[in-house]
């Protein structure tokens, strides 16, 4: 895990609540309107990639979705999840590990990752991502990727990012992953700054 990396995050998460970090939603909208309209079933495998103390399994939770695994880089923003979903969090797989670095020991239907694939900014790191995201799909299975719009925000929690479209998202996903929707969000963060967000949804063929 790469210790920088850690502990940039873990500090942001012990200097903030959870819902003062520039990127909280209260309800995340078009991640759960992407996720029912795959029509996925209730027991499907479903991973929240930088998760972090992210309200969407609370949601998912609540729509009866009991195969949820949450990962994230920073202990601490999974630790503040867990105590916010009290007893229910032993329903969920907790993982605290880099997704460059990750070892899937089980297979998902859908992977979400809402501002996290955006802050590798070298090939080498994008590719890593890839390669464990290809390992962890089970077969036709559904990613959403959301990352700062071309033209959005330049940085993320102060750290430089890559801005995604089309051709780019596609480039560097491949051949492998079907483009089933592009959908834009204007966030707006807790100090009313403007953030354009892209959400690509995919097919792994
Ligand atoms: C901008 S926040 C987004 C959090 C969440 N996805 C949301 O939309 O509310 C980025 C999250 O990704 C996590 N993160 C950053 N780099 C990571 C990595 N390489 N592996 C795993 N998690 C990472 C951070 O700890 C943080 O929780």
């Amino acid at each position: 895990m790469t210790l920088d990396r850690r502990n940039h995050w873990q500090k942001i998460y012990s200097d903030r609540q959870s819902n003062e970090v520039s990127w909280f939603q209260s309800y995340p909208a078009i991640s759960l309107r992407m996720i029912e309209q795959t029509k996925i079933s209730k027991h499907s495998r479903i991973i929240d990639v930088g998760g972090g103390a992210s309200v969407l399994v609370d949601h998912l939770l609540q729509l009866g979705f009991n195969q949820l695994s949450v990962l994230d880089i920073a202990a601490n923003a999974l630790d503040a999840a867990k105590q916010r979903l009290a007893g229910q969090a032993e329903k969920v797989n907790w993982i605290e590990a880099d997704i460059t670095q990750f070892q899937p020991i089980e297979k998902y239907d859908l992977w979400h990752d809402r501002a996290v694939f955006h802050f590798l900014t070298q090939a080498s790191e994008q590719k890593a991502y890839v390669n464990v995201l290809k390992q962890s799909m089970a077969k036709d299975g559904f990613v959403i990727i959301a990352s700062f719009s071309v033209g959005g925000p330049e940085k993320c929690s102060g750290l430089p990012i890559v801005q995604y479209d089309e051709s780019k998202i596609k480039a560097v996903l491949g051949d492998e992953f079907r483009l089933l929707e592009i959908c834009s969000e204007v966030h707006i963060t807790p100090s009313k700054q403007q953030q354009d967000f892209s959400y690509f949804l995919f097919q792994y063929l």
